[in-house]
């Protein structure tokens, strides 16, 4: 390792766009982000502007190295993370997106999901990509935009268009984009979330990809997720390698240190998903979880993982400020909620993209359910809050089940780990401890140490685990029949949300 170099890396998530750069021990150097454009055309279509993606990388990666002042020889390497399963369609020739993105939260693509799994159901695929046919998945949206875009399909077919999740979008134009013949390349954890690779060969499955007619020209190539897959050309990280790609759950999940199998964690972003690392063994989920690449450093193994994906948990919180206007920061949801003890009898089910994981009904629609005259805005916001924590108790049962090994405590990091009043409630609900490491930034960590192991910063996966530390522990405060009162109330609100779209 160089004297005074650092690790870079490039956070693309579903709100904000964001550059930390990290030391040696895992801690943050810097720190630059940019909110984009979250944009609504109908309900259920969630786009975004993948060119204003691409300002925004630019933006915050020379805002990151401004405020630690440092340049180029500085950054030992790159590393991306990503929201998952967002599609983008672009021209090879100009760099330009032939249609906004579409955001993995989006639900248009029900038709063409329903089209796929037609007499044979939604786990067609299942046995060989680890996932039911959903709309949560990339692979549908590509072929929405190629259906739905003039000319799409033809030019597709002759060449001329890319596909790829952001993290490709973020390589392709960091290694040079259309001028420069950027690398069009995709990591094995990305790939597990598209419907489209076959989760033992690493590869695409070309009778899918025909079943969804996506030339296989267009899609990028599948590499490991640590390793040199080009470097940055032109602009201020000019000549640094790019090293490592993970998609974000994954990558918490690594940042997490949860590198043994049984070892599981939780974040608590715009959405929740839960990582239990599974080892070298893909295994099948018998409960409505996915199977998925949780990470491949180089020519080592693959490790999968079990997934337990919800998706509105954050965004809930982010719903109540800007469509509602009870608060007007994310953090003021905590303060109303601790002025009561309990919910007053409110639960409120944020089924808004329908419920992923354990259920897959995407004809959910939310639900307040529990009301009296008694419940006031107090009691909602902690409804609001403890309906992350209701759904993470689901995703947890499915996995014990799954697993057949009871997990005993949960690693914890995002946004809303902050919430002290969530976290003792989540402790309470699931019965096991909840744990909060120092550093709550996995998700950029993880992305950087996948770069860095590449290049040498660091030598293995021993300086993760030593690197990471606990900050504070929640323990169950809660009685047994007191919780499985309150959660069993929790599943008849879910019941009220299903088969509300026909
Ligand atoms: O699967 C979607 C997930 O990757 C999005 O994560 O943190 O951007 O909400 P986040």
């Amino acid at each position: 390792m160089a004297e005074n170099t650092y690790v870079l890396s490039i956070d693309q998530g579903t709100t904000s766009t964001r550059a930390m750069i990290f030391d040696h021990s895992g801690s943050v150097v810097a720190v630059d982000q940019v909110e984009h454009e979250q944009i609504f055309p109908r309900a259920g279509w969630v786009e975004h502007n993948a060119l204003e993606i691409w300002t925004n990388t630019r933006d915050v990666v020379g805002g990151a190295l401004a405020k630690a002042n440092f340049n180029s020889r500085n950054i030992a390497a790159v590393g991306i993370t990503n929201q998952r399963e967002t599609a983008v369609v672009w021209d090879r020739s100009n760099g330009r997106p032939i249609h906004h993105a579409i955001v993995w939260q989006d639900t248009r693509t029900q038709k063409i999901v329903d089209a796929l799994a037609g007499e044979e159901g939604l786990d067609r695929y299942k046995e060989t990509v680890g996932l039911p046919l959903a709309t949560y998945f990339a692979g549908p949206k590509i072929r929405w935009i190629l259906d739905n875009v003039d000319g799409a399909q033809e030019r597709a077919e002759a060449g001329e268009l890319l596909c790829g999740t952001m993290d490709t979008w973020v390589l392709w134009n960091l290694t040079g984009g259309a001028e420069n013949d950027g690398v069009h390349v995709t990591d094995v954890t990305n790939a597990s979330r598209t419907l489209l690779m076959d989760l033992q060969t690493l590869q695409w499955d070309e009778s899918i990809a025909a079943d969804m007619g996506i030339p296989l020209s267009m899609l990028p190539q599948i590499r490991s997720s640590s390793e040199v897959y080009g470097e940055c050309k032109p602009g201020i990280l000019n000549g640094t390698p790019v090293a490592g790609i993970l998609g974000d759950q994954q990558a918490a999940t690594f940042g997490q240190a949860c590198l043994a199998k049984g070892e599981a964690k939780n974040t608590y972003g715009t959405g929740n998903f839960m990582l239990l690392n599974t080892g070298t063994e893909a295994v099948p989920s018998q409960n409505g979880l996915l199977t998925t690449v949780c990470y491949k450093i180089g020519d080592e193994p693959t490790v999968y993982a079990l997934e337990g994906s919800i998706a509105v948990t954050g965004s809930l919180v982010q719903w109540v400020r800007d469509n509602l206007g009870l608060i007007s920061s994310a953090p003021e949801i905590e303060d109303l909620a601790k002025e009561v003890d309990d919910n007053g009898g409110a639960y409120f089910v944020p089924a808004f993209s329908g419920l992923f994981a354990p259920h897959w009904r995407p004809d959910a629609r939310g639900a307040l359910v529990g009301l009296t005259r008694y419940v006031n805005r107090h009691h909602i916001a902690r409804a609001v809050l403890e309906s992350t924590a209701f759904q993470t108790r689901e995703v947890l049962d499915a996995m014990n089940a799954d697993s057949g090994v009871p997990l005993t405590e949960l690693r914890v990091d995002g946004g809303m780990v902050v919430n002290e009043t969530l976290m003792q409630f989540q402790a309470d609900i699931l019965g096991v401890d909840v744990v909060r490491p120092k550093v709550a930034e996995t998700t950029a960590l993880g992305a950087a140490y996948a770069a860095g192991l590449a290049v040498g910063y660091w030598e293995n996966e021993d300086d993760i685990r030593t690197n990471w530390g606990e900050d504070k522990r929640w323990t169950a405060q809660m009685g047994e029949d007191e919780r499985e009162r309150f959660y069993r109330s929790w599943k008849k609100a879910v019941t009220k949300t299903l088969d509300w779209v026909d």
